[in-house]
This record gives C-alpha cells, structure tokens and sequence, in this order.
C-alpha cells in the first residue's frame, strides 16, 4: 500500500487501517491497473472530463520537526508575568505533541486537503432526498453584510430592527408560500423541526384533554419521521403504501381511530410521487379529531405550484438548507422552520417576533401554552439571511420556475435512463427519481457498487438504498441546478456503467478505481472511527 502513496512515508496513516481486505486487493490492482481502467474510459467516456487526481498528503503531525513554527513575536515590551503563579496548577508547561510546521506548509496542507472534497461547486451532486442544490453567491454577499454578520443576539431590541425585520419577513414569505397562518424559524434543521411539530401536536391534543398515543407513518417516510414520533412519546404505527407508491386511503381509513394524533406524510414522498389524494387523507384525519403533519423537507417540487395550507396540512416543516439553498452538510449549520394553522399558533415556541404598537418589532415571551423555547436564541439567523436573498432574488416567479426546472430535470434522467435500469414504480415522478439496481443485480452488481463507480466518471454517487421500500433503491435527484449538459453527461456515465455490468462486472464490483484509496470499510468507519494521531511510543 505505501508505494501508492508516493514515497512519502504514510504507511502509518491511520485511515489505512480502516480500509478492509477487498480495498487492499484493489490497491494492488490499482498500481497496474490504469491500463484497465483506460480501457473502460476510452470505450464508455468520451466526454466526461475526470477529477484531477490531486496530489497525496500526509498528516500535518508528520511535516513537523521540532523547532519550526509559522509565527515570530516581538520582544516582549510589557513587564513579564510569573505564569504559574498566575495559573497556579492550569499552567501548562508545553502544548503536548503539537505539529511544528511553517505558513506555507500549512497553507499547503490544508488546500490540499481542500481539494479532495467533491462539492457542488464541481460538479453534480444526485443525492436523492438530500437536494444538494447549489448555493447561489448572493446569498452569502448578503450574509456577510458588516451590520447582519456582526449582530449580536443580546442586542437590544431597539437596536436590532433590521435584524428583527429579517426575521419577520422571511417568517411572512414562507407562511404565504406554504398557505399556513403562522410560524417558527427556531429549529436547526429537519428533524429538529419534526420534533417542534410533533410536540406541538402533543400539546394540542393535551389541551383538549385527549391525549392521544399514536402517531401514523407511511412505509416510504424518511428514517427520522418515526424516530422523532418515538422521542416525543408516541408509538409509531406503519402505513402500507400502494402498488402507486402512495398512501394507501382505505388502509388509513381503517387504520385511523381515536388513539391516533396525527399522521406524518412526506409530499411528493420519498420516492418522488405526489400524493394526489392528499385532500381524502386530511379529511380522514379531521374525521376523527387527528391532525395532519407534513414532511416538508420536498417542498423544493411544490413551492410556487401548490400550498400544503391549502390541502389540509396542519403542521409542516421545511428545510431551508435544501428547499432555500442555504448551505447543507459540513458546509453549515441548517434551520427546519415549523409553520402551523392558527390552532397550533399558541403552542409555538417562545419567543415570537411581534409587531408593537408604536410600530417597532419585539420579541413576545409572554406565551404561556408554547412548548417552550428549542433552540438557543432565535435559531440559525445566518440562514434566515440567506434563504431570505434567495427568495427576494428569485422572486414569485423565479421560484416557481426553479421548481419546474427541479421537476424537469428529475423527468429529464427518468426518461433518458428508463430501460436501463428498472423503475419499481410508474407513477409520475416529481424532483426525483427512484430506479432499482434489478437488472443489474442478475450479474452480482447492487446499486452501491454503481455508485461506487459513479466516482470514477466524476460524479458524487445519488442515495443508495433508501427508500427502504425499494429493493436495491438508486434515488437520484439533479435539482434544478443543473444543465441539460451536465444531465446528459450523467445519463451517459450511468449507460456507460450498465454496458460494462453487462461486459465486465467485477471490474465495477472493485471499482473505484481512480480515486485515492479505493472502498473503505464504511461500518469499521462509522462504529469505530480514528479520529485521533497519536504519536508513535
Ligand atoms: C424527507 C426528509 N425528511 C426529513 C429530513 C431530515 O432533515 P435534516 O437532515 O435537516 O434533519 C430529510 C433530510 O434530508 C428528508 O429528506
């Protein structure tokens, strides 16, 4: 393994340790193996430029040798502190095992590792369900702005109108997009919206002095809805979808009764379809007292196009790190506003943003059925900026044509893609796609090692397995970002995959071939991550 490392001495990196035997097989395969791998890119690739293959780097522990650094100081020009009376036993003699480095090597480092990262910013990103859309670059000129990157949530009220005005319109574009009455930007993401949702359904049911025990979830709903349910106290009850891949209506009907608080349905669901009998659904729900809660996190098919207030939604969230572009992953910290119909209002979390009578904004504490506060302050302000500029750069009908153009696209790879691979379910697709990796199965290949190879054509892979309901699953979602050529040079890489199943499928079942290491041990990875260097004894 050391020699496909350049001969830097990197045997001992403790990310080697964590890659299996079939990755150490493949390494070996990998030093003679450009002439395999070429004979698959002249074939298959024309046109799909490969990432660069950037250069190796070692830990920054192991560029250090002792005495270097990246910092000189002035003479002392204060009289000197005797530290340790100071600190007394805080003081600290020395720093431990710390790298010893100049600036350019770390600069060198860091960049370097900078650029192993696959971004949007270099190409496609299909992530299914993730909607890893690009972050367009207003929104951060605008969040940068002196007086809104420097605000301080202890600012005075009277000196954070500006800040609190944000608040407030963003609050008020959302709830007319969604068609809710009112709303809370409070929660840091998704599933943190779930759980404000389901605690307010909670405390509604409670009010009405019906507690009820049970929350309904289809079998296609994303893994954190019945995780939330069961953190807020309620036992989880599955909903089969049908042959559609649709809530089942005569199922809900049976299965609803007095116990059940709500329903939590995903609209366009996970496998991008729409439940079109949404209106029959909320109706059942209100029949029996229920509510109807929805996952918004796929609001990115509906926004401009259809309102879940308008459908019998009573409480929903959204995802603004997908739906409003605001960064997502390790890029930033994300924000789930919950917006609800009037019967939920007083359960909101505290405070709320309020308009005075002397015509300033302020924040109101005084809320004596909200479920109190969940999050520090008043959420991730960072992102209300930026999916705030995204809204207002787009406008009404910006926003509308970037949900035709999401919807478009996924319709765009459905079609170019059908025939090659297996589509489970028929129904019309909205924002994303779901194949199976059937076809390709037949010859030992299952849609991870797919995606696997998808590195080698410079693409991150989409969503392997998930939804659950779908045997083999390959979810793919483009986004609207993307051009027609970036669509069709995706197409091409996953045709060009299907040929060489057909033709060779052990070389897919060992691929990647053209990235630095080859597969990782991702259970070893995510049960027992390395995470710390240690120097050797
Ligand atoms: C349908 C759906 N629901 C909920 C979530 C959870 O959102 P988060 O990851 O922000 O917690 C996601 C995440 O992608 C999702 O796709």
């Amino acid at each position: 393994m050391p020699q496909l490392l350049g001969d830097r001495r990197l045997s001992d990196l403790q990310w080697h340790r964590r890659m299996d035997g079939a990755a150490a097989g493949n390494h070996r395969s990998r030093t003679n193996g450009k002439t395999l791998t070429d004979k698959y890119f002249m074939k298959h690739m024309t046109r799909k430029a490969t990432r660069h293959i950037s250069q190796n780097e070692g830990l920054i522990f192991e560029k250090s040798s002792p005495g270097k650094a990246a910092w000189k100081l002035p003479p002392l020009d204060v009289p000197e502190v005797d530290t340790s009376k100071l600190l007394g036993k805080q003081e600290r003699k020395d720093l431990g095992t710390m790298p010893e480095v100049s600036e350019i090597e770390i600069i060198r480092h860091f960049t370097r590792l900078s650029t192993w990262n696959y971004a949007i910013d270099l190409g496609m990103f299909p992530l299914g369900s993730c909607t890893m859309k690009y972050n367009p670059r207003v929104n951060e000129f605008v969040s940068r702005v002196e007086g809104l990157a420097n605000g301080h949530p202890y600012q005075p009220e009277k000196i954070s109108q500006g800040a609190l005005h944000i608040l407030k319109t963003l609050s008020d574009c959302l709830i007319e997009i969604t068609g809710m009455d009112a709303i809370t930007l409070q929660p840091a993401a998704g599933a943190h919206g779930e759980l404000t949702g389901l605690l307010m359904v909670r405390a509604y049911h409670h009010s009405k002095g019906h507690p009820r025990k049970k929350i309904l979830i289809p079998d296609s709903a994303h893994g954190t809805n019945p995780a939330t349910a069961a953190m807020v106290g309620y036992a989880v009850e599955n909903l089969k979808s049908n042959e559609s891949g649709m809530v089942d209506v005569a199922a809900l009907a049976a299965q609803m009764n007095e116990d059940v608080a709500a329903l939590m349905v995903t609209n366009p669901n996970t496998l991008g379809v729409f439940e079109h009998d949404i209106h029959e659904i909320a109706e059942i729900m209100h029949a029996k007292g229920g509510l109807l809660y929805m996952d918004g996190a796929n609001m990115n098919a509906l926004v401009g196009k259809a309102r879940p207030g308008d459908f019998g939604v009573d409480v929903m969230h959204l995802n603004l790190h997908k739906t409003f572009s605001t960064p997502h992953g390790g890029g930033g910290p994300g924000s789930g506003p919950v917006a609800v119909k009037r019967i939920l209002e007083p359960f909101l979390p505290k405070p709320v943003v309020v308009s005075k009578a002397d015509g300033t904004l302020g924040f109101d504490y005084n809320r004596p059925q909200s479920v109190g506060r969940v999050r520090a302050f008043y959420g991730n302000f960072g992102m209300f900026v930026r999916a705030l500029a995204y809204i207002f750069a787009n406008g009404p009908d910006g926003l509308r044509q970037t949900t035709e153009d999401a919807v478009l696209n996924a319709n765009y790879i459905r079609k170019g893609l059908e025939g090659t691979y297996d589509l489970p379910y028929s129904t019309r697709s909205m924002h994303e796609v779901v194949f199976s990796d059937k076809v390709q199965a037949k010859k030992g290949v299952r849609t991870m090692d797919i995606a696997k190879r998808l590195i080698d054509y410079g693409f991150h892979p989409y969503t392997t397995a998930f939804p659950l309901i779908v045997s083999g699953a390959m979810m793919i979602e483009p986004t609207e970002s993307e051009p027609k050529e970036e669509l069709d040079l995706f197409i091409e890489a996953m045709k060009s995959i299907a040929a060489e199943v057909e033709e060779d499928p052990q070389f897919v079942l060992d691929s990647p071939h053209n990235t630095r290491i080859s597969r990782l041990d991702e259970v070893a990875a995510a049960r027992k991550p390395v995470l710390r260097w240690k120097p050797e004894a």
